[in-house]
């Protein structure tokens, strides 16, 4: 029996028929554990002589078998090794990098320039209550002025905000009368406008406010300026017009020369040097009292741009809906600007 096994055993070539030996001998009905199951049958002096052999025989044959495993189990893991070796010099695949959002780009530099002059960032819900919209801004129920935004209402006392001055009422609350408040707020504005080259329904703006003793309509001026020309460059002038907001008084738009041709006259400005990129004035004494401000003792200016607009004239873009479309052609060349 032992010849036989070990026989067998040296002339296998795979795992399966090792296991097949394994159980042909060792197995519950295998050779050898019918054999020493037949011990009972033995007398008293062969069954010690027997029973040793027979455990002989099982160790060689386990020796045997667990040696040829071993080597099986070496053979596989060396064919394992082979097959599945990479190639670390090959080449990687290279996977296209995302590219900030111009608007993005534009919203933090704007911040960054304000920031850099000692305001600090505010932020305000984009539902709002028709109080912090309009009504705390100087425009009560059925003021004419309403009708230069038209609204998203959800219901009659709230609508989607149509600009960000209703995070100045919030930032003037919060500081609780304290001056000097410095604040600027971008965020998302909804007005019930038909999408076109210059107009969506969905944009961004940033407000700036200003609150303290003494602030003055030339400190409003400077700022611009100071602002234009760390957005377009130090050539950049700018320009006030008067014209009318609820929530300033006075009130003026600003007109900055086109960053496109330098004043010179381009399509961009219609030819005229000139695009206004923002509106501002003097806080209104009704909007400093519903901010908690006294406006025997302090005076304030504010001012509001459409980030789109400024994004628009820097990188000389003629359709606002670029910004909207995600067309990677478009929203990629920004990754070098
Ligand atoms: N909120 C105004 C708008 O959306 C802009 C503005 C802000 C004007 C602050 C003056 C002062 O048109």
């Amino acid at each position: 029996l032992r010849r036989e096994a070990l026989e067998q055993l040296g002339g296998v070539a795979d795992p399966g028929q090792l296991n097949e030996l394994r159980v042909q001998y060792l197995g519950k009905k295998g050779q050898l554990t019918e054999v020493l199951r037949g011990m009972g049958a033995l007398s008293a002096e062969e069954r010690p002589v027997i029973g040793q052999i027979a455990n002989e025989v099982r160790a060689a044959i386990e020796a045997v078998i667990a040696e040829k495993q071993e080597a099986f189990d070496r053979a596989e893991t060396a064919r394992r090794l082979q097959a599945e070796t990479i190639d670390v010099t090959l080449p990687g695949k290279s996977r296209g990098e995302g590219t900030i959002h111009p608007l993005t780009k534009v919203t933090q530099e704007i911040e960054d320039i304000f920031l850099g002059m000692g305001y600090r960032i505010a932020e305000g819900p984009e539902v709002e209550t028709d109080f912090f919209n309009f009504e705390a801004l100087n425009l009560p129920k059925n003021h004419p002025a309403r009708d230069m935004q038209d609204s998203f209402y959800l219901t009659e006392e709230i609508l989607l905000r149509t600009h960000t001055s209703p995070v100045q009422i919030r930032a003037m609350r919060a500081a609780n009368g304290q001056t000097p408040l410095k604040v600027i707020c971008p965020g998302k504005v909804y007005r019930r406008d038909d999408d076109d080259a210059t107009h969506s329904f969905m944009f961004h703006q940033i407000e700036g406010i200003v609150v303290g003793p003494n602030i003055r309509m030339s400190d409003l001026k400077g700022t611009l300026l100071q602002f234009v020309q760390a957005m377009y460059g130090p050539q950049t002038q700018i320009r006030l017009r008067p014209s009318f907001f609820p929530f300033t008084e006075p009130s003026a738009e600003v007109d900055v020369t086109c960053a496109q041709c330098g004043g010179h006259g381009c399509r961009m400005c219609k030819h005229t040097g000139w695009i206004e990129i923002l509106g501002c004035g003097m806080v209104h004494p009704k909007v400093l009292e519903y901010g908690g401000y006294d406006p025997k003792e302090v005076t304030g200016f504010a001012f509001g741009m459409g980030v789109e607009r400024i994004a628009l004239l820097k990188y000389g873009v003629d359709d606002i809906r670029h910004f909207y479309n995600n067309d990677l052609r478009f929203l990629g060349q920004f990754a070098r600007m």
